[in-house]
């Protein structure tokens, strides 16, 4: 397994490119499968999910294709052979549960296997079934799979006792070809929700209320296939923002949705990091010492959960103390015991940390757990002294792309080391 090197010192100083959302292509493929030809998709970064959701949708009989270096990602289910999502496809992706609702809506039947939990929690999905279910679908879960039949979708009023992400994109995708209307309340109010309401609305569906709690679908009877560009990563551009003001640096973001991080910018500048909004981007200026803040990660539009670690990491160093509370996920302080390896002074009760910073972290060798935690502990090794080596990276190249090449080109100092079992 790879893992990177950090030496420690740099500022990040330059400029970078945010790519596209990860977590807006990937329910942007799974409505690929609600029309017979090529529904095309520009901006798509190259990341180790995307090829995996491509993998089960060749897998179904889907064509893929499209040129990774301009990024365009292309997906044509003129015949989807086998509506089935296998187990092995499915647990290194969770959100491959998307293509359930398109799935049934197009295929009247699917087997699709659970996905199971992961690192960070359990990631039930009742509210994915029981949506569908209140649509008229029929559901049996068997050895570990999902068989769900319907003839013909029917609209439905559905409430969501959370409003999940995927849940609201999986039931946005069954809806807008069922007969009558669906109102999904509490819905999840993401970006990546709004811009597959919008491709959707674009390729012939009739949504409104997208970006609010209540969002409604008219059943249409054809979709016809279009090109989409996909909406800027925020969690990227938060990620580069964090590491800017974590190192004293002066970074321009490129591409920044800084009105999808309204909340993490009023967050950064109460540790007294400076952001401003510049032609194509937006610039962040750290400064030490870091004011520590405190925060709780919530739906959009509240803090994120997914840039909880990375503020973390920040709050490490910061000159006070930090409460942080995770309300989202049960199990997302993965990333605590790894920085307390480097010196961080965090004290865990339930779902949330204390964190009192602390002059100086020290480099060490530390395991990547998931996804943003991989993030975490990169931003550690960069104000950290001495040496770090972060390992188990597979996660991290799950949603960001070349984050070594373009840490590197704001001054970094990290190297990617191949695995040597793979070298042989
Ligand atoms: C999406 O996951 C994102 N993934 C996650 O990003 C993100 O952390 C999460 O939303 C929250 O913002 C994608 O979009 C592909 P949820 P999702 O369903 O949809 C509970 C990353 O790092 N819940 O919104 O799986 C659940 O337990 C990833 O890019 C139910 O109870 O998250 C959790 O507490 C990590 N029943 C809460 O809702 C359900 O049926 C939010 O989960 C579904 C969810």
């Amino acid at each position: 397994m790879d893992k990177f090197v950090i030496e420690c010192g740099a500022r990040l100083v330059g400029e970078v490119q945010t790519g596209g959302a990860k977590n807006a292509v990937l329910p942007l493929m799974a409505a690929g499968l609600l029309v017979d030809d090529w529904l095309t998709l520009t901006n798509v970064p190259r990341l180790k999910d995307i090829d995996t959701l491509c993998g089960l949708m060749r897998f179904m009989g889907a064509e893929i294709d499209g040129d990774p270096a301009t990024g365009t990602l292309k997906v044509r289910a003129s015949k989807i052979t086998k509506p089935e999502a296998p187990y092995d496809l499915v647990k290194t992706m969770r959100a491959s549960i998307l293509v359930l609702g398109p799935l049934v809506a197009r295929c009247k039947e699917a087997r699709v296997s659970l996905p199971g939990g992961c690192a960070i929690g359990a990631r039930p999905i009742n509210l994915h079934l029981a949506g569908l279910e209140k649509m008229g679908a029929t559901i049996e879960i068997e050895h570990g799979y999902i068989h769900i039949r319907a003839e013909k979708l029917i609209g439905a009023k559905i409430y969501l006792d959370a409003p999940t992400v995927t849940g609201t994109e999986n039931l946005m995708l069954a809806a807008v070809l069922a007969d009558g209307q669906t109102v999904i309340e509490n819905a999840a109010m993401e970006p990546e929700v709004v811009c597959l309401a919008d491709a959707l609305n674009k390729m012939g569906a009739r949504i409104t209320g997208a970006g609010t709690d209540i969002i409604k679908i008219e059943g249409v009877t054809k979709l016809k296939p279009v090109e989409v560009e996909v909406i800027p990563d925020r969690i990227e551009a938060g990620t580069f923002m964090i590491g800017a003001a974590m190192t004293r640096g002066n970074v321009l973001i490129k591409d920044c949705p800084i009105n999808y991080l309204e909340t993490l910018a009023v967050k950064l500048k109460e540790t007294g990091t400076t952001i401003t909004e510049e032609e194509g981007g937006v610039r962040v200026i750290g400064d030490w010492p870091i004011r520590s803040v405190d925060f709780r990660t919530q739906p959009y539009p509240a803090f994120p959960t997914d840039m909880q670690a990375q503020m973390m990491a920040m709050m490490t160093i910061s000159g006070g103390l930090s409460v942080i509370s995770e309300t989202v996920f049960e199990n997302r302080f993965m990333h605590v015991s790894e920085l307390k390896r480097m010196g961080a002074d965090i004290k865990i009760d339930g779902r949330v940390a204390i964190v009192t910073g602390v002059e100086r972290l020290s480099g060490a060798p530390l395991m990547a757990t998931d996804l943003r935690a991989s993030a975490s502990l990169i931003l550690a090794g960069l104000v950290a002294e001495g040496t770090t080596e972060v390992s188990r990276i597979y996660h991290l190249d799950r949603g960001y792309e070349n984050i070594e090449k373009k840490l590197g080109g704001l001054g970094a100092n990290i190297t990617r080391v191949k695995d040597e079992a793979k070298k042989k």
